[in-house]
């Protein structure tokens, strides 16, 4: 059977992409930031992934403002970089895995929680650059990712959001879903997004170390409390933008310690963990949590 056996957690800032993209990484601005990537490159090709299944959200690209779903499941053989109005970004197409995504849909809506379908979508930096982060640079017509993407998209952009509890419950049904799937793969869940930051109005610019590490050590060890966190204190503590950290709590709850939203297996092995001001308007943060 297919196996959730880790989870990858990540910031997705779009000037990280471009600084890839654009040979800036050795810049001192840059280079602490790729700093905290290096052991994540090595650990994903130690780990060697069959299938990862990349919660993000999309920023009104392939959702414009006309139809947005909370909670939409991409079900497509391919999906192509998106056009964020300076062009796609030069890296691989993402390849995906139609079965094991159609067999998550079709569980995780049988647990009542209710997928959008999407069979097709461009990916804009919010999958990207958590990708181009964790596998460094591909030439974008001969590279490859180095397995399919199951693209994962939550609204976190237009009012009202999912919350943290419907988040962290969520991921406990993919799990569900992913461990009745027959073929054996070995299948990494990431959460994406966050941490820290505010990108429009009075408080653009804001960061807020002190709340992003606590939620860290939160989320870590006592994910169900983190889960109760209600959306204003994202919004207060770590800004607007910050409450994309909600997604995280997707992946967090993948983990096989959680049972009925409940701490009760031992503990993931906190693997790797990064924290990192500035980078653009926003935190970096960055966990790699492996199954007990
Ligand atoms: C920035 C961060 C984001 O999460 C985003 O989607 C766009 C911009 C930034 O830091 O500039
Ligand atoms: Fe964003």
């Amino acid at each position: 059977m297919a196996r959730i056996t880790a989870s990858v957690y990540t910031s997705h800032v779009p000037a990280i992409g471009a600084a890839m993209d654009l040979g800036k990484t050795h810049e001192p601005y840059w280079q602490p930031v790729f700093q905290g990537y290096e052991f994540s490159r090595q650990w994903m090709k130690n780990s060697r992934p069959d299938v990862i299944f990349l919660v993000y959200n999309d920023h009104a690209t392939a959702f414009s403002l006309e139809m947005i779903p909370t909670f939409a499941i991409g079900t497509a053989a391919e999906y192509q970089p998106a056009d964020e109005g300076w062009g796609p970004r030069p890296v691989p197409k993402v390849v995906g895995h139609p079965a094991l995504a159609s067999h998550i849909a079709q569980s995780v809506i049988q647990q009542d929680f209710d997928l959008t379908i999407v069979n097709r979508m461009d990916v804009d930096h919010g999958l990207t650059v958590p990708l181009s982060l964790m596998c460094g640079e591909l030439d974008p017509k001969t590279g490859a990712w180095p397995c399919p993407v199951i693209p994962f998209a939550v609204n976190v952009v237009q009012y009202p959001v999912p919350s943290g509890r419907r988040c962290f419950a969520l991921g406990q049904a993919i799990r569900k879903a992913v461990e009745t799937f027959d073929d054996d793969l070995n299948v990494h869940i990431w959460g994406t997004g966050g941490m820290s930051h505010q990108l429009q109005g009075a408080r653009a610019g804001l960061i807020n170390r002190e709340w992003d590490n606590a939620w860290l050590d939160q989320m870590i060890a006592d994910p169900a409390g983190c889960a109760a966190v209600p959306h204003i204190d994202y919004v207060r503590e770590a800004g607007s933008e910050g409450i994309e950290l909600v997604m995280w709590l997707i992946a967090r709850g993948a983990m096989s310690d959680v049972v009925d939203s409940q701490v009760q297996g031992p503990a993931p092995k906190v693997r790797h963990r990064f924290y990192h001001v500035p980078a653009s308007n926003t935190a970096v943060g960055h966990l790699i949590l492996e199954n007990a």
